[in-house]
C-alpha cells in the first residue's frame, strides 16, 4: 500500500481528497497543527507539526510515497491587515521550507511532491487572456496575490534538487457544498435574492471539488507531470452566469438577481473584493494536453451535480 503524506489535509480540499485516496487504496497521513481534533478512521490517521517551531513528524516523512502540500492561512477568512497578509504568505513559504528540510535531513524514499498554488499568480485579464486564457508560462502578477503565489512556488521549488517530481497545481475557485467560495455564494438564495458582484462582467475560473481532487491524484499517479499546470475548468464564465446559473440550479425561477455595487464590496471586504471582482481568464489547456479528463467541463454540468445535495 502506498503512503500519502497530506500537509493542511483537514481543509476543503485535503478531506475530499483524502477519502478519494483512501477508496484508491492509499493510506494517508496528514500533517495537521492539532491531531486532538482529528479522529483516525480506515487508513486515515494525524500527526502534528509546528511550522513556527520547525517541528515535523520525521517517522511519517520517512513512511511516504508521496508529499501533497496544501497548507496555509485562508486567504480570505480575516480582513487583510499587513500582519494577515504575512501569516497567509509565511503560513505557505515556512511551511514549504520545513518540508524541503526534513526531506532534505532524513533519509526518505518520497517519489513526488504535489503542491498547491494559485490562479492570484495571474493579474486582471489582458485583450490576450480575454481570448485564450492565461497560460502558465504568463508571469506572476506584481500585486499581493501574484507575488505570495511567486514565493508560494518558489518555496518549494528545492525538492526537484532533492531528486523529488514537483507539480504544482495553479487552483481556481474550487465550488463544493462543504465549504469555501460556493457556500459563500448561495447565502443570499433562501432570501430569493442572486446576489451579482459588481457589474458581474468579471470572469471566473472555477473547479468542482470533484475535479480538483481528481487532478491531484492525476498528478501524482502519471510520471509524466512536471512543473506548473492550471487547475481550471476548461469553460471559465462571467461572476453573472456563474450566478444566475448557481440559482437557477438551486431555486428555479424563484429569484430576483440584485448587483451589489462595487463600493459596497469594497466596504465589506477591503483588499479582498479583488477577489471576488478581478477578471481572470485562466486556460485548462496544459492539463489537457497532458491527458487529464475533466468529470465536470461545463459550469452546468458541475451546478447539476452540486445542486443535488
Ligand atoms: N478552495 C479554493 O477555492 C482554493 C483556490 C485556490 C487555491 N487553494 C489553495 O489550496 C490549498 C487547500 O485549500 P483548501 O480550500 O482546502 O484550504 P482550507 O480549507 O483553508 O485548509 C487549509 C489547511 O491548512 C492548514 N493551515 C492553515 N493555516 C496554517 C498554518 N499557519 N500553518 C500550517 N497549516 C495551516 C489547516 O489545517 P490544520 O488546521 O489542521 O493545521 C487547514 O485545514 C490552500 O493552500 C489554498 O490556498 C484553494
Amino acid at each position: 500500500m502506498q503512503t500519502v503524506l497530506i500537509s493542511g489535509g483537514t481543509g476543503l480540499i485535503g478531506r475530499h481528497l483524502s477519502a478519494m485516496l483512501v477508496k484508491k487504496g492509499y493510506e494517508v497521513i496528514i500533517l495537521t497543527r492539532d491531531t486532538a481534533r482529528h479522529k483516525p478512521g480506515n487508513n486515515i490517521s494525524y500527526v502534528g507539526w509546528d511550522v513556527n517551531q520547525e517541528q515535523i513528524d520525521v517517522a511519517a516523512i520517512q513512511r511516504a510515497d508521496y508529499i501533497i502540500h496544501l497548507a496555509g492561512e485562508g486567504v480570505v477568512d480575516k480582513k487583510w491587515t499587513e500582519a494577515r497578509k504575512q501569516e497567509i504568505v509565511d503560513s505557505r513559504t515556512k511551511s514549504s521550507q520545513l518540508i524541503v528540510k526534513a526531506l532534505r535531513d532524513n533519509e526518505n524514499h518520497v517519489k513526488a511532491v504535489i503542491s498547491s498554488s494559485a490562479i492570484g499568480w495571474y493579474g486582471a485579464d489582458t485583450a490576450e487572456s480575454k481570448k485564450q486564457g492565461f497560460v502558465e508560462a504568463a508571469p506572476p502578477s506584481p500585486e499581493y496575490l501574484g507575488e505570495t503565489c511567486r514565493l508560494w512556488e518558489e518555496s518549494i521549488e528545492p525538492v526537484t534538487a532533492l531528486g523529488k517530481r514537483l507539480v504544482k497545481l495553479r487552483t481556481g475557485i474550487v465550488l463544493s457544498n462543504d465549504g469555501g467560495a460556493f457556500v459563500e455564494f448561495k447565502k443570499t438564495l433562501p432570501l430569493g435574492i442572486a446576489s451579482i458582484m459588481g457589474s458581474g462582467e468579471q470572469i471566473v475560473s472555477w473547479i468542482h471539488i470533484e475535479d480538483i481532487c481528481r487532478m491531484y491524484c492525476y498528478a501524482l499517479e502519471n510520471e509524466q507531470l512536471h512543473g506548473v499546470y492550471n487547475a481550471v475548468a476548461p469553460t471559465p464564465v462571467t461572476n453573472k452566469q456563474l450566478m444566475l446559473s448557481i440559482a437557477t440550479a438551486i431555486k428555479g425561477k424563484a429569484f430576483i438577481p440584485i448587483h451589489v455595487p462595487v463600493f459596497v464590496l469594497r466596504l465589506m471586504l477591503g483588499g479582498r473584493s479583488i477577489e471576488v471582482l478581478k477578471s481572470t481568464t485562466v486556460s485548462a489547456a496544459k492539463i489537457k494536453q497532458a491527458g487529464f479528463q475533466f468529470l465536470y467541463p461545463s459550469i452546468d454540468a458541475a451546478l447539476t451535480e452540486l445542486g443535488k445535495k
